[in-house]
Parts: structure tokens; sequence; C-alpha cells
């Protein structure tokens, strides 16, 4: 039997490791948590040190192999000229840089940046954390002679290679997306020095993705297709376009796909199944117990509608300061119509997403869900009936570690590309059809959440 493959997923909660076989039966798990600090209402940031130390209590729970990196997008790790750390990483769901993120686009010009980018400025993507570090810790800044996004930390300590894929590298807002290399461009315009940053290679050269690429890639997104519908902490629909294209207004990001020489469009929203999690937390009991309740609940919660903006919002309303709000509480409302209004509101933000690609063009009519929230059959089936589109189930539900294993096999010569990799590892294993009998209420529904942004903004 050929050797297993390692992927590492560096994720916001902790470091995820699978090791797979090269048909992609998984051999082993592991997993190692740590800490997310909150300093102030609205930051988020973890030391890459926690990382390190995950990574290598999960290697040593796995067979040895050649390893695949994913991980966390966007969030900045600084290094001195001995490569320590500076200060804790900023992460990508830090909102305090909404004043950078206008400086860049004054500076640079909408229409321009997204032409470069094919991003606008969002307070989760890099460069912003960087000017707000140059503002804010000047001393930090004198001392930065590296900068580098989460995984590629991990990979630094790993073989001492500086080293980032195109894939990752689109989530900073200095890369030329079209080209596949920094941007000198954004780079002057911006001030930074190009020498801060780590060599820019494919996915398949070093063997490591953005958890968005290299989960799509596990679930069998290689080509134009099938949709990604991720239901993590963070929610995102994911397609691959036929060639680079930016949206116009840049409402849907368009970043290198794990794939050699492709690009990707998705839709973000930063609260899915967070959203989910945050109300366990505040009416406590277990999971099952809440969905159990929810799934005694008509669709439509009972006239309740939830808006998942807890930790702000990227797709559609790029808005840090967007906020979250249960509306239409009655006294008949309980625990359950709480959590199915927070299962439906989340399944309206990907919703909006979806139509949002759908105005680029995407005619796919049929998604592959992956992510925590997509084991549950009632949270998908909402999710399938709401985007009125089936969704597919594969085998294994590694997430991004999973497909961070395909690259290291791709890596390695097992697999010739990501085309092989795919064809030998990812199978579909059950299609969960959207029910025709709650179309109307999600239809209904879904109208009645698009005027609630608009009229809580406000608030
Ligand atoms: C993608 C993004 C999130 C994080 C989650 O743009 O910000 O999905 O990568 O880990």
């Amino acid at each position: 039997m050929s050797e297993p493959l390692i992927g590492i997923d560096v994720g916001t909660s902790g470091v995820k490791g699978v090791a797979i076989s090269s048909a992609g039966e998984v051999l082993a798990t592991a997993e190692e948590g740590y800490p997310l600090s909150t300093p102030h209402a609205g930051w988020s940031e973890q030391d890459p040190e926690d990382w390190w130390r995950a990574t290598q209590s999960v290697l040593a729970q796995l067979p040895t192999g050649p390893v695949g990196l994913s991980g966390q997008m966007h969030g900045l790790v600084s290094l001195d000229a001995h490569r320590r750390v500076l200060r804790p990483a900023i992460l990508w769901n830090d909102q305090r840089t909404g004043a950078e993120c206008e400086q860049i686009e004054s500076l640079v010009g909408l229409d321009r940046l997204i032409e470069v980018t094919g991003n606008r400025a969002l307070t989760g993507f890099t460069a912003p954390k960087l000017l707000w570090l140059r503002g804010h810790e000047p001393e930090t800044w004198a001392q930065i002679r590296h900068i580098l996004l989460p995984k590629d930390y991990v990979r630094l300590r790993l073989d001492g290679e500086l080293a980032i894929d195109a894939a990752d590298a689109s989530g900073t807002l200095l890369f030329d997306v079209a080209n596949r290399r920094w941007s000198d461009e954004m780079l002057a315009a911006l001030e930074i020095p190009a020498e801060w940053l780590p060599a820019a290679y494919e996915s398949t050269e070093i063997a490591g993705a953005g958890d968005q690429a290299a989960g799509a890639l596990g679930v069998g997104i290689d080509r134009p297709g099938p949709l990604s519908v991720v239901l993590g902490t963070s929610g995102v629909v994911f397609g691959v376009l036929p060639e680079y294209a930016a949206d116009p207004r840049a409402r849907v990001h368009t970043f290198c796909h794990a794939a050699p020489g492709t690009w990707h469009a998705m839709g973000v929203m930063l609260s899915a199944a967070g959203a989910l999690q945050w109300l366990r937390t505040v009416t406590g009991g277990e999971y099952a117990e809440l969905l159990a309740e929810a799934a005694a609940v008509e669709p439509g919660a009972d006239g309740l509608l939830f808006q998942p903006y807890l930790t702000g919002e990227r797709t559609p309303h790029p808005d840090p300061n967007a906020r979250a709000a249960f509306v239409g509480l009655t006294v008949r409302h309980g625990r359950g119509e709480l959590v199915r209004a927070v299962l439906e509101g989340v399944a309206y933000g990907l919703r909006d997403s979806l139509e949002l690609l759908r105005e680029l063009g995407f005619a796919t009519s049929v998604g592959r869900i992956s992510g925590g929230g997509g084991r549950s059959d009632l949270w998908t089936e909402i999710v399938a009936s709401v985007l009125g589109i089936p969704l597919e189930r594969t085998a294994v539900d590694e997430g991004a570690a999973f497909g961070a294993a395909l690259l290291a096999g791709v890596r390695r010569g097992v697999f010739a590309d990501v085309h092989e990799a795919v064809a030998a590892c990812v199978r579909i294993s059950e299609t969960v059809e959207p029910n025709a009998a709650w179309s109307a209420a999600y239809a209904e529904g879904y109208t009645r959440y698009g005027a609630l942004y608009p009229a809580l903004r406000s608030f």
C-alpha cells in the first residue's frame, strides 16, 4: 500500500488533520483546539505559536506521509528579521479596519482596485490590517520584515520555507488575481515593501491552499459545475469560473482556485453555523435537542425572522457594523422557533450569495454541502429548499484538510493533477432534494428577509 497523504487545516477554532489513502479512504483523523482572543469589540486575534503547537500535536497523532496545508484565510502574521512573531495574528473575522478599507478604496480607486485584485477592500482582508498596524502600532510596523498568512506560518515552522499559494494570496488585496502574481501597483499604492511577501506558487507546487479553495477541492469542485456550499463558522457559496472574471461591483469575491490556472467566485457570510453555536451558548442544550425542537416547527418559524449578521457581514452587504436581529417575536415563540429562524436566516443569507453568482452567469443547478452545519439533515433540507437546488453530500466530510491531503498527493506525484486526485478520492454519498412543500413558505420568507437589512440599518 502507498504511503498515507496528510492534510492539515489551521482553522479558527483549532487544527484538524486527516490521513488518507490514495483512494481517498480516511485512515486517521486528529484535532487540537486553541483560543481566540477579542481584546476589543470587533477584534479577533490568535497566537501563531498556538497553531504550531496544535499542528505538532495533530501530526504526532497521524501516520507519517507528505503534508498538505490549508487554513483560515486573510489573517496577518507579522515577523521580524529573525522570523520571530511580532504580535498576535489579526484574523479574517476581525472588523477593526473600516477606516483603512475606505483609505485603500480612495487611494487606488474602487474600479481600479476591482480590476487588479478582483475584489473591493473588506475589513477581513490582509492589506487593511497592515495599514492599521502602520497607523496604530508604528513600533511593530518598523520591525516587520516578513508577512505570512496563518497556514504559511505553520509551513515556515515545518520546513523553514517562506511561501504562499495563489488561492490564499488572492485574499490579501495585494495580489494581481488575473495574472496570479503579487501586484506591484497595489504594493506601490499602499507603500508596502515587496520584500516582505513570501514567494507565490500554484497550490499543487507547494501543497497548500486557503481553506475555501481546499475545502471545495475536497468535495470535488475542481472545474465549472456544482457549487460548493459551506455551513461552517462562516457560510460560503463558491463556484469555479470558466475563465477569470471579476464581478464589476465586487459583491462576490473572485480568487485564484487551487486547480492551477483556474479561478472561482464566492460569497461569504461571516456567521453561518457560528450563529447556531451562538444561540446554543445563550439558550443551553445539546445541538441534537435544539435541532429536534426546530424540526417540530413549520417552515417560516411562525413568522419569526432572523438576520444572521452577528459579526458584521461581507456578502451581500460589506458592512462591519451590520448587526443581527430576531424580528417578529411573539409570546407564542419558544426555543424551537428561535432555532428554526436561525437555520432559515442563514439559508436566506446563502441564497443572497447564490443570487449574486447567478447574476454573474452561474447557471448551476446542484450544490455540494460541507461544514459542521451540513451534517444536520434538517438544516441541509432547509438550505436545499431555500436555494432551490439539490445538495449532494460526499462520502468523506473532512473539509479543507481533505483537500489539503489531495494537494499533498498531487505534489508527491501520486496523482497527475487535481482532477485525477478528485476522480480517485471524492465520491457522492447522498443527495438532499429541496422539499417542494416548503417552497412557498421560503419564497415568502426570503422576500421578507430581503427587507430586513435596509429597515434595520439605522439602528
Ligand atoms: C474566506 C474567509 C473565511 C475563512 C474561514 O474568504 O474569510 O471563510 O477562510 O476560515
